[in-house]
């Protein structure tokens, strides 16, 4: 199906402002890293196939339906003219856009024509799940209209600038080769703020090394406390403590590791040293590590003095794509976890991904299952990737796993993107916020059974998600290839998806009555729901339902 394929200059056309035009069949990856590479280069992204709907408004499926092909590609014609009187954008062109040479001249003089090129299977694995493909939905051999896609199609493909091969590459290495060709330089260190306002509050979340952590928003000459766990205080307070010294009266404080120091204790602990050393409102915690010191920083800040600002140095991956996002504060007590804290956001978050490096595998693993959970929610929130972030972390899930500084960049963004924009629409879970909650009914129920001694929250998570998945089955709001799916991405993670057998089932429905989330004594269910990157709210499942979830997740 495919010719073999060369990245060759056909002449110089990289500059600053470029456009960059990606064409192939569909499948092959232009809407993905289009956005992608968009991104990586702060160029704008267009797709002309969503061009046409909202202008048309109607989907590329009735138009071709009411009003047939030919009309679709005048209306193709025309947009393409347009948009590319603009520069600096990044086109996802429609597969057949360039077979007019009309077309192929204005889009060739105007950009850089990158044809992405795939085997037959890898580009209809990549579409199976799509409804929108006019030309290919009511195919009895979709595989082989492929190939006569391809046949008509190929000698336009092969006369672009330069033509890419997707086959089995992920996004992030698909796009460092459109650069390569194009001769652009990949940008280093991404430095991008996220902003979430609250009232007139906003804070920043910057993406950069530890090193080069910048406080000057703070009054200089005022008081800093940084506390800390040993595990990773060994590796980074020094670092962030000499930084921090140029401008400021620096102190630090070891608390115990792990969960533990989530309590009425360690409270206490940094409470009386902040007392001891006379801070005031104006001074500053900073809490560096995982969820854990987050969250216990984040609570003594919020109370102290009635409130004192607060740093979040993230660590572990479930914090720097979580917990240090959202103001959510908590200790625990022997009722629970989490049942005693507070709504109060940072004062600015700093992330070096380069810290998750020195991280276990086993808390490395556990801030996966969270990722796998923004991948299912991310349609709404994610203004760049949308319902694309699900394939953009399969694409991608090797590098993921082998903790790629560049690829995990990309990946804490875009979770943290879709975080701020639930927060900032529902700071204090009256309601959408609900939705991060996703797969964790299951999850807390059966961290709850095992006393916290079997998984980790994340490995708890990752079988409340299928679970989820399983009961929205049922529900009749999701399809069981769906299901596979989202095993499959857990499975290239390296997560484990089931239950073990042992576990009572009826230990586990009773374990759903001391979730923080129920109403009414009833608990609620966060569902994927219809597509990937969707989901909604249940309750009131009988118990039958809830068993056959369970078993099913057993096998
Ligand atoms: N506030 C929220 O919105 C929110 C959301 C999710 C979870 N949480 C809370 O987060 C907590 C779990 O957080 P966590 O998963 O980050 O675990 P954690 O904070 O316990 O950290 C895990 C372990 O890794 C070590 N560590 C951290 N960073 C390291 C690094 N870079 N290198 C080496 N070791 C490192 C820690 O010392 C600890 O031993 C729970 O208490 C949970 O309730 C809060």
């Amino acid at each position: 199906m495919r010719k073999k394929t060369t990245i060759k200059f056909i002449k110089d056309i990289s500059n600053d402002d470029q456009n960059i035009s990606l064409t192939g069949l569909m499948g092959s990856g232009k809407s993905t890293i289009g956005k992608y590479l968009a991104q990586q280069l702060q160029k704008k992204f267009i797709d002309t196939d969503s061009l046409i709907e909202a202008q048309e408004g109607k989907s590329i499926n009735d138009i071709f339906a009411e009003h047939g092909e030919k009309h679709f590609r005048l209306l193709e014609k025309e947009l393409i003219k347009t948009v590319l009187k603009e520069k600096n954008q990044v086109i996802s062109l429609g597969g057949g856009a360039i077979i007019d040479e009309e077309n192929r001249a204005v889009i060739k003089t105007n950009s850089a024509l990158i044809a992405l090129v795939a085997s037959p299977t890898d580009l209809y694995n990549r579409i199976r799940r799509r409804k929108n493909r006019p030309l290919i939905n009511n195919e009895e051999n979709p595989q082989q209209k492929l190939e006569d896609l391809w046949q008509q199609r190929e000698s336009a493909y092969m006369d672009s600038h330069h033509q890419i091969d997707t086959t089995g590459k992920s996004v992030n290495i698909v796009s460092t080769e459109i650069m390569k060709a194009l001769g652009i330089k990949k940008p280093k260190v991404q430095e991008q703020a996220v902003v979430i306002p609250r009232e007139n509050f906003c804070y920043k979340i910057y993406f950069k090394d530890l090193n080069r952590i910048n406080l000057s928003s703070l009054s200089p000459g005022k008081k800093i406390l940084i506390v800390s766990q040993e595990p990773v205080a060994k590796h980074y307070l020094a670092i962030l403590e000499e930084k921090l010294e140029q401008d400021f009266e620096v102190h630090t404080m070891i608390v115990e590791d792990g969960e533990k120091a989530k309590n009425f204790f360690s409270y206490q602990l940094v409470m009386q040293r902040l007392l001891s050393l006379n801070f005031e409102r104006k001074d500053t915690l900073v809490a560096l590590g995982g969820g854990v010191v987050g969250d216990l920083v984040g609570f003594a800040a919020s109370t102290y003095y009635r409130g004192i600002n607060y740093i979040q140095v993230p660590t572990t991956l479930l914090s720097m794509i979580d917990s240090s996002v959202g103001g959510k504060t908590a200790i625990n007590v022997p009722e629970g976890k989490n049942l005693i804290g507070t709504f109060y956001q940072p004062h600015m978050v700093h992330i070096d991904v380069n810290n998750l490096k020195t991280l276990s595998e086993k808390e490395y693993r556990c801030g996966l299952g969270e990722l796998v959970k923004y991948a299912l929610l991310g349609a709404r929130w994610d203004v760049l990737l949308g319902d694309d972030f699900f394939d953009f972390i399969k694409a991608n899930a090797e590098d993921i796993v082998d903790r790629n500084s560049d690829v995990m960049l990309q990946v804490i963004d875009h979770c943290l993107k879709i975080k701020a924009g639930i927060v900032s629409e529902d700071e204090t879970e009256k309601n959408i916020r609900a939705h991060l909650n996703l797969g964790h009914t299951f999850a807390h129920a059966l961290e709850e059974v095992t006393k916290y001694q079997v998984f980790s929250h994340g490995e708890a998570v990752a079988i409340g998600i299928v679970c989820s998945c399983y009961l929205s089955e049922y529900l009749g709001s999701w399809e069981p290839e769906q299901t596979e799916e989202v095993i499959e991405l857990m499975k290239s993670l390296g997560l484990k998806y089931q239950i073990p057998a042992p576990l009572d089932n009826s230990a586990i429905i009773k374990a759903f009555k001391y979730d923080k989330k129920n109403e009414g004594g009833m608990p609620k269910f966060i569902i994927p729901k219809t597509y990937i990157g969707w989901v909604d709210i249940v309750s009131n499942i009988d118990t039958a339902t809830i068993i056959k979830v369970l078993d099913r997740a057993k096998t």
